[in-house]
């Protein structure tokens, strides 16, 4: 039987819709919308089509947004007195920094430089360190996202087996604990891993985050399994994820699709991470993403 393709696109319509709501609320309630500054440090083509994707999502939330483009040569000390400016500024709720970042440039001094209650994309230790404890925090929004995805679908994540390919800060390790959260299994897979493809065969839910285009093929995959491809690799024949998306569609149950699955939703909870964090900044205490 084929897969169920998981509509990412439906999903995170749906995540924006109810993050515009709250935004009109903490509107009504404060006189000022939430406001997200992206800064863009050089012009690379793919950061600036993200970044304008991110303004664009904000704006149509009813945010204020903002994005600043910094010349390639930037050095830390430019960037540390930007992001220094924003942590004082009472409009800004939340910031990012596109990654990657130049090779003059630190993302683990970023990730420090940014107060935790500003940081949307949730890379500050101690949002991490809050994940990791489960207290309530910014979450990284692509693996976030990703568990949305599984709960929309209705994918059974307790008792579980869940495969991670990918040992990555942004999405590796942080999806790892969110599913150890919900009593999901979990096996964190990387490229030194022996056996791969019977690892993989053994997923009840196999999340693919690795950044090679259609490595994972459909003999990896268990018959009926969840199969999440966060990977968005250009090649010259277009757009791939990490699985090879024809393949899996025969085996698997369900299957984001490349593009149109986990990318949308990525967008859809920095826009909740935006508002969670402007919530959070006036003494509310609510969670966007969150049942
Ligand atoms: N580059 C790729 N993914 C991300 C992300 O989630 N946040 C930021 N800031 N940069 C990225």
């Amino acid at each position: 039987m084929a897969a169920t393709i998981i509509d990412g696109k439906a999903a995170a319509a749906e995540l924006r819709a109810r993050v515009a709501e709250g935004t009109a609320e903490f509107r009504a309630r404060h006189g000022r919308a939430p406001g997200l500054v992206g800064i863009q440090v050089g012009d690379d083509p793919a950061s600036e089509l993200y970044q304008a994707g991110k303004a664009k999502a904000a704006d149509e939330a009813g945010m204020i947004s903002r994005r600043v483009v910094l010349p390639a040569e930037t050095t830390q000390a430019e960037l540390d007195a930007l992001i220094d400016e924003l942590n004082a500024d009472d409009t800004v709720d939340g910031m990012l920094v596109q990654l990657p970042v130049p090779d003059q440039l630190s993302e683990v001094l970023i990730a420090n430089r940014i107060h935790p209650d500003k940081d949307v994309d949730g890379f500050a230790p101690i949002n991490l360190g809050r994940l990791v404890r489960g207290e309530p925090g910014a979450l990284p929004c692509t693996p976030a996202g990703v568990m949305w995805l599984l709960d929309r679908a209705g994918v059974e994540i307790e008792g579980a087996h869940a495969v991670v390919v990918g040992r990555s800060l942004i999405v590796g390790k942080p999806m790892a604990l969110l599913l150890t959260a919900r009593s999901a299994t979990v096996t964190v897979a990387h490229s030194r891993t022996r056996d791969l493809p019977a690892l993989c065969r053994s997923a009840d839910i196999l999340v693919a985050a690795v950044g090679r285009p259609e490595m994972i093929r459909g003999d990896w995959i268990k018959p009926g399994a969840a199969v999440i491809d966060v990977g968005i690799n250009r090649t010259d024949a277009g757009l791939r994820g990490d699985v090879a998306g024809d393949e899996a569609a025969e085996v698997a149950g369900w299957l984001t699709p490349v593009p149109g699955g986990v990318g949308p939703m990525t967008i859809a909870y920095l826009l909740a991470n935006t508002l969670d964090a402007a919530r959070r900044r006036a003494g509310e205490d609510t969670e966007t993403g969150d049942e």
